[in-house]
């Protein structure tokens, strides 16, 4: 009997949950399109989120508010077509959540029945968004919390900063944790907080937590694609490992191509097409002989 291929097998909801249990680590990550789903995908990846920070790395905004449902459906749906094993969560956009559930749970809807995602993630904690959850859950879509610091709410904080270094602050990302457990979500997201409390978190829920600037203790790790290639050459959180300067190596090709096309060197005969079955001999003949006589 063969043993299923960790990186082939298809990723459910319950098998990244089960990774809580064999404190087998969970590893995330964004893509926002085909070609890098599939790179991600193919490296065995467990868990592609489709995040709104498409925005900022991808679409140029500067923060994340003025991503669309549009937006996120557009991109979704090419990186489900990539993803062969990879568990694929949407991420819901400002605003598409904060009117009335039914607006909301049909916004969730389009995830899944649209863009073929497996999940979808919700920012933030409150009352009102634990009901959503309740309510995405009783309508079968699995949903993913987001706790910590949570971009949507940019305007809010004022800037993007470390959450829970005070210990009412502390407390209460824990609280927000321990809530959407309770409320239903498959897993939850936390972001820039201090280890210590990821640390607490991930001892106190059953669900695994998954880290981005959350520090080791996390039942897994999530980072933007971008920020890990090193796509951009600007300021990273102090968070962000860049495994690849991928800026640089584009440059350098682009670079080269540039000097190549102005100097004549490129295309040369390696890269063109010839006829050598003779077919076009007539035509060159006449068209040469039309030049001579031009010539004189
Ligand atoms: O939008 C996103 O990429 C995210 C991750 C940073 C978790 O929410």
């Amino acid at each position: 009997m063969s043993m299923p291929n960790e990186k082939t097998q298809k990723k459910t909801i319950p098998f990244i949950q089960a990774k809580k249990e064999k404190k087998e680590k969970i590893v995330a990550i964004t893509a926002y399109d085909f070609p890098v789903a599939k790179i991600v995908e193919q490296c065995g990846i467990d868990l592609i989120l489709v995040g709104d920070s498409l925005g900022m790395v991808v679409l140029g905004y500067e923060n994340t508010i003025p991503v669309t449902m549009e937006d996120m459906i557009h991109h979704t749906r090419p990186v489900v077509f990539a993803s062969k094993s990879a568990l694929v969560v949407g991420d819901m956009p400002y605003f598409s959540f904060h009117l009335s559930n039914e607006e909301s749970v049909y916004n969730a809807s389009r995830f899944l029945k649209e863009a073929g995602a497996s999940a979808v993630k919700i920012e933030g904690a409150s009352k009102k968004r634990l009901k959503l959850v309740e309510a995405l859950v009783e309508a079968e879509i699995p949903v993913m919390g987001h706790v910590g610091l949570t971009p949507q709410s940019v305007y809010h904080f004022g800037q993007f900063k470390v959450k829970g270094k005070e210990i009412d602050e502390a407390e209460n990302i824990v609280q927000d944790a321990l809530s959407l457990e309770k409320a239903g979500v498959f897993s939850v997201i936390l972001e820039c907080i201090p280890m210590e409390v990821a640390r607490i978190i991930t001892e106190k829920l059953k669900i695994p937590t998954i880290g981005i600037g959350a520090g080791p203790y996390c039942d897994g790790q999530i980072l933007v694609f971008h920020d890990l290639v090193g796509f951009s050459n600007g300021y990273l959180p102090k968070f962000v490992k860049k495994y690849v300067d991928i800026h640089e190596v584009i440059s350098r090709a682009v670079n080269g191509y540039i000097d190549d096309v102005k100097k004549g060197k490129f295309p040369d005969s390696n890269y063109s097409y010839n006829s050598k079955s003779g077919k076009l001999d007539e035509l060159i003949k006449n068209e040469d002989q039309k030049r001579g006589k031009e010539k004189k």
